[in-house]
């Protein structure tokens, strides 16, 4: 049997009446880079927030390597890490404060603490950087340093939202380098993203809509299925073929209030 470092069964998240996320259910092995893509506002944050444990689900259900999304959710925070576009970091802290502060929250203690930060300078290629402020690295760098502050307590889990946004492409590059690396040393990878160039690097894709999975495949399966290797093309023809339904549905919907029935 599989063995899935996240798994999601029948989520759904309801803010008030309108549907954030709606019956979500996937699986994603250990060791495996999941890219979760899908255009704005179509629940991505939404349900990485609840897999994190902070956000209680409407109803469905979930395990982070085995901890449930409802019962187990300071388990869940010690053993996943956690990125996003807006880094986290304290810029004005240098290099190596924020990696202590990191590392406070996790009570981890100073000897171990000392190793581990002089591995994830390295990781990072922020070596000589120590004493600088934060807020004086480039985007590149804070994004490496934020990766390394989401690293400190060794998550088995990285979740990643849109840890590149905004982000040039040399950088890009040298982050999805490390991404991948993280991979093989067998952490289990959640990333957004809107560069379809780093989504071709994932193992998995799943690509949400509307707060609904609308379909999950390796890219290889994608470009098959879809004659084109063209990531684009395929979910802006996914989102076309879906909003003329939308739009036939909601036509159905006028013709039947017209005709009084
Ligand atoms: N706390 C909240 N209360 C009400 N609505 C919310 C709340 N959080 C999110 N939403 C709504 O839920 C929907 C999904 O938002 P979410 O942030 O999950 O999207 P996303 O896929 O991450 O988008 P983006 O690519 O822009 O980051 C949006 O319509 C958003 O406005
Ligand atoms: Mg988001």
């Amino acid at each position: 049997m599989m063995e899935y470092a996240i798994e999601i069964q029948n989520l759904t998240k309801k803010f008030g009446s309108f549907t954030a996320v709606n019956d979500i259910s996937f699986g994603i092995p250990k060791g495996k880079i999941f890219g979760f893509l899908g255009p704005n506002g179509s629940g991505k944050s939404t349900t990485i927030r609840m897999i994190c444990g902070v956000l209680s689900p409407t109803s469905g259900r979930g395990t982070v390597l085995g901890y449930d999304m409802y019962k187990d959710t300071e388990r869940i925070k010690q053993n996943i890490g956690y990125m996003s576009q807006k880094f986290g970091l304290y810029e004005d802290l240098t290099v190596d404060e924020n990696l202590d502060f990191y590392g406070s929250i996790y009570m981890i203690d100073a000897e171990e603490l000392a190793a581990r930060k002089m591995e994830l300078i390295e990781m990072a290629g922020l070596a000589g950087k120590e004493k600088a402020l934060a807020g004086t690295l480039s985007g590149g760098m804070k994004q490496k340093l934020a990766l390394g502050c989401a690293l400190i307590h060794r998550p088995k889990v990285l979740v990643l939202d849109e840890p590149t946004a905004g982000v040039d492409p040399v950088s890009r590059r040298e982050f999805w380098k490390v991404i991948t690396e993280l991979s093989n040393s067998g952490i289990t990878i959640l990333v957004t993203t809107h560069y379809m160039d780093e989504a071709s690097i994932c193992d998995i894709i799943g690509f949400i809509y509307n707060g609904s999975l609308i379909t999950m495949d390796t890219p290889e399966g994608l470009f098959n299925k879809h004659n084109t290797r063209n990531l684009e093309d395929i979910f802006i023809e996914y989102v076309s073929k879906l909003s003329s339904k939308e739009v036939e549905l909601s036509f159905k919907d006028i013709r039947i209030k017209r005709s009084g029935v």
